[in-house]
């Protein structure tokens, strides 16, 4: 019986307190006119959306969440996207053939068959990155830049029996 007896307590709670919002808003802010910005800032929605390309200042910041961090960073700095690390380029779009042997893709760890590519060196690989080769579309279907591309290229070879270093930019 307690539990049900407090039920209309627990709403009149819930509903005191959403009056005293309201009240505490009424009388917390400064008269505002009713005129249309009054009325327009007292009935604005509670959040916003924004969009980490047009963000300036504090609004990018809190574009943060949404938007992956490199971009917003990029996005406040006015910068371009820095450049992927390598794992991160192969997760996003090489691993689909490399990591499966798709479409006859040398597969990552297999040093027998990044051995003969391996003597093309990074020059050679990333000309056959870039361009594509066979069934691999050129800069395997992504929209990698060729500093991301050298670095994915790295990372995959120094899995596979490779001894390749990361370009520096
Ligand atoms: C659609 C499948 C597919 C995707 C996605 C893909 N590749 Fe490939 N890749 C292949 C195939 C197939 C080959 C072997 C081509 C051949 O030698 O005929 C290959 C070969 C390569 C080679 C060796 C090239 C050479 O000259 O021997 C490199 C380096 C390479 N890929 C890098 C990448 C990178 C970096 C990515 C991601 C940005 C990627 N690939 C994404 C299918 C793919």
């Amino acid at each position: 019986m307690p539990s049900r007896s407090l039920r209309p307590l627990a709403l009149a709670g819930v509903l005191s307190l959403i009056c005293a919002a309201g009240a505490a808003q009424a009388m917390g802010n400064k008269p505002q006119a009713n005129d249309d910005e009054g009325i327009a800032s007292r009935i604005q929605p509670v959040g916003r959306v924004v969009f980490a390309d047009d963000a300036t200042g504090t609004e990018a910041a809190g574009a943060t969440a949404a938007a992956g961090a490199d971009e917003a960073i990029a996005a406040a700095a006015g910068t371009d996207k820095p450049a992927r690390p390598g794992d991160k380029v192969y997760n996003s779009t090489c691993s689909a053939c490399h990591a499966t042997g798709a479409a006859g893709a040398p597969m990552v760890g297999d040093k027998a068959a990044w051995q003969p590519r391996l003597a093309k060196g990074l020059d050679g690989l990333l000309k056959s990155a870039i361009s594509g080769l066979n069934a691999m579309p050129p800069r395997g279907g992504s929209s990698a830049t060729d500093l991301e591309l050298a670095r994915a290229i790295v990372y995959m070879a120094n899995k596979s029996g490779g001894n390749l270093t990361e370009p520096a930019q």
